[in-house]
């Protein structure tokens, strides 16, 4: 099969890969209908993650239609449309019995194979699906290919990190990056309430897109953030900071513009290994700092009724649908924000 590889630093190739196998009874093949370039290939293609093998299938955001079981699976069919959290998960462990999917004792994060060890990603004509019973979702009625793609991650990013935010409808919150993975938690907070939502990147058809969502946009590059959001909550600063950028600058702004005993929620990927603010710091601001990868598996199950509602309209977000023989020139545009680019499915035909 063809699939998009890395092939080092900023490196991403399409070429004949072996087609992946049943290896395990729990195993599920995938013909992957859609895929999407998520923030978090990002960091590998610049590698600022490094550690991933040179030929590793890329990506982690997919659905598709099941083709192949392994002789344990029993809540699959083949011929069902599945879309997949961006991590695979046991459902019995103690981490999955406590929603906390991410960290499931046996799980993997499709994309990663590090010394020949791990899962291909998604950016592929097929994909292996481990524990694909606990694992993959039936796509439900009502919810069409691309919502059950952001479904599988970014739309439950962008909650989790609004969730980890204790969001109240009498607070102020700012929300740090409004790349895909920011305008959803924007959505997000507002699902849980929230009324005032600044919105702060430097991009001005994100920043447009942010407030089409409901938030006031600051452009970093021609504001002062600390200085607006002082000034808009009488010198307090924000209740939350929601940090989808992931980097010292952006942990730096949340910790400069949160109130006294306020929260930074980060879902940004950090790959620095000090944080920019201090202990005493801090301590001085009685600050709550929460981090982590999102548990999609866990909160896919509760956002589906707000998918299915069609409250929002949360493939706006896509700008680009291309081949994924396309997928090299997909990296580009999304890293250097070509042409408007907000969000790339990348299509089988
Ligand atoms: N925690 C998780 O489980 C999880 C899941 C998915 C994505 N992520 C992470 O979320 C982050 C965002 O993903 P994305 O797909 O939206 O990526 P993206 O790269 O498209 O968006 C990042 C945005 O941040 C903006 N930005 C850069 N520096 C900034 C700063 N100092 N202040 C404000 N904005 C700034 C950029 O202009 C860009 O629009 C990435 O770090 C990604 O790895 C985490
Ligand atoms: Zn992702
Ligand atoms: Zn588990």
């Amino acid at each position: 099969m063809k699939a998009l590889t890395f092939c080092g630093k900023e490196n991403i190739e399409f070429q004949e890969v072996a087609d992946p196998k049943v290896t395990a009874p729990q195993d599920a093949i995938v013909k992957v209908k859609l895929t999407a370039i998520c923030g978090s290939d990002l960091h590998v293609y610049h590698e600022r993650e490094t550690g991933l093998d040179h030929g590793t299938v890329m990506g982690h955001e997919f659905v598709g239609e099941v083709v192949e079981l392994g002789k344990e699976v029993r809540n699959l069919k083949v011929g069902d449309m599945v879309t997949s959290p961006f991590t695979t998960s046991c459902g019995a462990c103690f981490f999955c019995k406590k929603g906390l999917t991410a960290r499931c004792v046996a799980g993997s994060l499709y994309g990663w194979v590090e010394n020949g060890e791990g899962l291909h990603g998604g950016q592929a004509e097929y994909v292996r699906v481990a524990l694909a019973d606990s694992t993959l979702v039936k796509i439900p009625e009502g919810v069409t290919l691309t919502e059950a793609l952001l479904l599988g991650d970014i739309l439950c990013t962008g909650y989790f990190c609004a969730d980890m935010a204790q969001i109240s409808p009498e607070g102020a919150y700012a929300v740090l990056g409004c790349g895909p993975v920011g305008l959803l938690a924007i959505l997000g907070a507002r699902e849980l309430g929230a009324q005032t939502i600044y919105a702060v990147d430097c991009v001005p058809e994100r920043l447009a897109h942010a407030q089409r969502f409901g938030a006031i946009p600051i452009n970093f590059q021609q504001q002062d953030v600390k200085e607006v959001i002082l000034e808009k909550t009488q010198g307090i600063g924000v209740d939350a900071v929601l940090e989808v950028v992931g980097s010292n600058a952006a942990e730096r702004t949340a910790v400069d513009i949160v109130r006294p005993g306020g929260i930074i929620s980060v879902a940004g990927v950090h790959t620095a290994n000090t944080f920019s603010f201090s202990p005493v710091e801090a301590y001085d601001k009685n600050l709550t700092y929460k981090i982590g990868r999102c548990s999609a598996r866990y909160y896919m199950d509760k956002l589906i009724p707000v998918v299915q509602s069609k409250k929002y309209d949360l493939s706006s977000i896509i700008s680009h649908r291309l081949p994924l023989a396309d997928g090299k020139k997909a990296y580009e545009m999304f890293d250097k924000k070509c042409d408007n680019c907000t969000k790339v499915i990348l299509e089988n035909s």
